[in-house]
């Protein structure tokens, strides 16, 4: 009952945006560093794209530095993009990295720019960036490299504080070639009450994943540009009362797992070993599983297949995973997703 609405209403929208796409599909997936799962263990004929995460630059070059520090530095993209000479520094180190390691592409994650002169700032970033990288292909008669950027998972920020501001969605849509749209994360066990991480729907406040994707196609940034990114962990509260155990039930802090968060796999081990219910929500259009005062929220193959047909809907360049390794050894969400995505 409840699994035919969802995909009802994934296959209603769909309807209604058929002709799509130009451009071949995205299917992407970041592999962060780690010494548990070398890069060689993704299955690499689900994706079409790997993002190796991540490099830092350096803060007084602003050259890209070469190590495994994860860390993104606000202040710091802020500086380099703030005038011409840090900003060619930057750009110029990033095609030199790219070309001495064989990489296709640069993707940019500076979470977040904090108000419209720094959105000006990534605009005029992108703008030489993508000069810099035409200029680049000339000269060594090489296919363009590719200009990526993760992003909010809305265009503007709208729940902060500061005075809204919003992403330089012209500069985007002319020299960018598409946006990660970072849709999960919404919610956590920072929040006082159990939530959907990565909830398709809100009916409360607007926090989620159509909304935000919505948000940048009425932003003005075009839909083949737009990607949706897609969780391959969940997060866990520890109940205020294992008897209350719906979304938005009162709660004091993590779950189980590290710092509130679990892989894909370690919630199919926990689901499986605590004997854990699982239970499908309408509302939000996501699962979520609880074992006496531990509560899951998360993604599964399900959830991820109505995402899919719903990117699909909004005509969107196609979907990317956060993260490589947190799927279950034989890759069913990976899989699921790449054979639910229809080619037009
Ligand atoms: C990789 O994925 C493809 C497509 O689903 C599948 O046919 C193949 O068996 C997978 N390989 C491994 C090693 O899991
Ligand atoms: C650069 O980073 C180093 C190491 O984190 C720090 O000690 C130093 O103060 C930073 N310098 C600037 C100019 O930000
Ligand atoms: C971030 O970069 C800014 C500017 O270089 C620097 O002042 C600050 O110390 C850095 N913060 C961290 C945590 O490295
Ligand atoms: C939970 O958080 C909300 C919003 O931050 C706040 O209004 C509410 O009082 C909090 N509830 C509890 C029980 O701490
Ligand atoms: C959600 O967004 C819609 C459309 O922008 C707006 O009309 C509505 O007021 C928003 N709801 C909340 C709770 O912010
Ligand atoms: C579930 O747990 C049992 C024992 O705890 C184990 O034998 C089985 O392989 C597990 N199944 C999965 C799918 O992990």
């Amino acid at each position: 009952m409840i699994h035919h609405i969802l995909l009802t209403t994934a296959v209603i929208i769909f309807a209604t945006c058929h002709k799509t796409t130009l451009s071949s599909p995205v299917k992407g997936i970041y592999w962060s560093e780690n010494q548990i799962f070398p890069p060689s263990s993704i299955n690499t004929s689900l994706f079409t794209h790997v993002y190796y995460a991540f490099l830092f630059p350096n803060n007084l070059t602003y050259a890209l530095h070469v190590s495994d520090a994860t860390a993104s530095n606000a202040s710091l993209f802020a500086l380099i993009a703030s005038t011409a000479a840090t900003r060619a520094s930057f750009i110029h180190s990033t095609i030199q990295v790219s070309r001495i390691f064989g990489f296709d592409g640069i993707d940019l994650d500076w979470e977040f720019p904090r108000d419209s002169n720094e959105m000006n700032d990534l605009g005029q970033l992108f703008h030489e960036w993508r000069l810099a990288i035409s200029a680049d292909a000339v000269a060594t008669r090489r296919p363009p490299l590719l200009l990526t950027a993760a992003v909010y998972f809305a265009v503007d920020f709208f729940l902060s504080s500061t005075p809204p501001h919003k992403y330089p969605v012209d500069s985007i849509n002319q020299n960018v070639d598409w946006v990660n749209v970072m849709s999960y994360s919404l919610r956590g066990p920072w929040g006082n009450v159990t939530g959907a991480p990565s909830g398709l729907f809100d009916p409360g406040r607007n926090i989620s994943v159509s909304f935000g994707l919505q948000s940048w196609i009425q932003g003005g940034v075009v839909p083949e540009k737009v990607v949706m990114g897609l969780p391959l962990y969940g997060m866990t509260w520890q109940l205020q009362d294992p008897n209350v155990h719906g979304i938005g039930s009162d709660a004091a802090g993590p779950g189980p797992g590290l710092n509130g968060a679990m892989a894909y796999f370690q919630v199919v081990e926990f689901n499986n070993q605590s004997g854990a219910k699982v239970a499908y929500d309408v509302e939000t259009a996501s699962v979520y599983s609880y074992s006496g005062s531990s509560w899951v929220g998360y993604d599964d193959p399900l959830t991820v297949t109505v995402k899919v047909a719903y990117a699909q809907a909004l005509c969107l360049r196609g979907y990317f995973f956060w993260a490589a390794g947190f799927d279950t050894s034989d890759w069913k969400i990976s899989t699921q997703a790449s054979r639910a995505w229809i080619l037009a």
